[in-house]
């Protein structure tokens, strides 16, 4: 049995391991904290930033891949000079902890972005805006997610608190006509796989719902799309699932927002609703195995997030209403805002699709 070590105890270690249960992996995970949404796989309890404690996780694994991004680069360092595989490996992961960075080497890569700059004081920031019609969007460059870290700002004290940390992100704000999301998988041997384009909604900066695949989009768009992916994870050297997050323009232009190196929430709908799930496709692409198809099983799935906590009554009475939809738990105690679960469901008409899923998930509001 080849034996995959996660780092991260997340949902998305959780939803690896009925992939790995079916292919006869080994999957090992080391958690934050005892309580992890992935203590269902072999769970060790450890800091990820301590360099000793990753390195005896890793003594007993083939691969080690991730849940999350944040674990430094000297820890993965010197897995790699243990002659550990680490997929993704610290080169392209860089590009995925680091906002600047990603911009960097995005536009190195010459993939279409929004207008940005590195700021490091107010003046700059004052320029930024003078530039750009007034309003930016500034980005701390790392620990954001789930729209924290990210600020509309019209005024160049706006990001003091941030600035007296660091440098920051400025960008463009983007008149953007909808969000996408374009997930590949790639393996360490190069050989890579598209799923398809998905559109993504956001509700104050976090994703809400996922519509798969992106409803009346233009070869053009689902070309550009594919192109930048394959270009960003060849170039980038990534190995796994790499989630392209996407802004479509008003004038039919596609521009990278940012980039997840990991299975992502844009994906979740590839469980029920694709011939190969993400989180299957990333064990896979890690281990460096022949990948699956990515075609829809359906011709629509609609993906809806469930935010703070799932009870089970709520989620018989979702099952007993919409007997079609798939209800997802991540076993985490209930907090408010707090990605708890997801629910899918699939058919021919995107209208029919979307209403269901929203129907089974309005169970969970609380
Ligand atoms: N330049 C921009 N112009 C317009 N809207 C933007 C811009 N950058 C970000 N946003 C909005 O804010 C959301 C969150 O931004 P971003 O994806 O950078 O942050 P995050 O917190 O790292 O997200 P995630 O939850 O994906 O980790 C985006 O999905 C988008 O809706
Ligand atoms: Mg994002």
């Amino acid at each position: 049995m080849p034996v995959v070590g996660v780092i991260g105890g997340g949902q998305l270690a959780r939803m690896m391991v009925p992939p790995a249960v079916a292919l006869g992996i080994e999957i090992r995970v080391l958690a934050e904290q005892e309580e992890s949404s992935a203590r269902l796989a072999a769970t060790q309890v450890g800091d990820y930033r301590d360099v000793d404690t990753v390195r005896a996780f890793a003594a007993g694994c083939d691969v080690i891949t991730f849940d999350h991004e944040h674990v430094p680069q000297d820890v993965l360092r010197a897995l790699v000079a243990d002659g550990m595989s680490v997929q993704p490996g610290p080169d392209a992961l860089a590009a995925a902890q680091d906002k600047l960075h990603m911009r960097e080497r995005l536009t190195a890569l010459g993939v279409p972005v929004p207008t940005w700059a590195r700021i490091t004081t107010r003046d700059e920031l004052a320029q930024f805006l003078a530039d750009n019609g007034g309003r930016a969007v500034v980005k701390t460059p790392r620990g954001g997610y789930d729209g924290k870290g990210v600020r509309v700002v019209d005024r160049a004290d706006a990001a003091d608190d941030w600035l007296a940390d660091g440098a920051v992100l400025a960008e463009q704000l983007v008149d953007f006509r909808r969000e996408l999301a374009q997930l590949v998988a790639r393996r360490p041997s190069g050989d890579l796989r598209a799923w398809p384009l998905v559109e993504t909604v956001q509700k104050g900066g976090v994703c809400a719902e996922v519509l798969a695949p992106a409803p009346r989009s233009s070869d053009a768009v689902e070309r550009s799309a594919a192109e930048i992916a394959a270009t960003v994870a060849h170039g980038l050297g990534v190995t796994g699932v790499l989630a392209v997050e996407l802004f479509e323009t008003m004038d039919g232009r596609v521009l990278v927002n940012e980039l997840a190196m990991r299975p992502h929430n844009s994906g979740h709908f590839s469980i029920d609703a694709a011939v190969t799930s993400q989180f299957e496709q990333h064990l896979r692409a890690v281990l460096d195995w022949p990948l699956g198809d990515t075609e829809l099983v359906a011709p629509h799935a609609v993906m809806i997030n469930v935010f703070g906590g799932l009870t089970d009554d709520q989620i018989a009475q979702a099952l007993g209403h919409q007997p079609a939809a798939k209800v997802h738990a991540y076993g985490k105690s209930p907090r408010p805002g707090r990605k708890a679960g997801h629910v899918t469901a699939m058919g021919d008409d995107l209208d029919d699709v979307a209403y269901r899923a929203r129907a089974a998930a309005a169970h969970f509001d609380a």
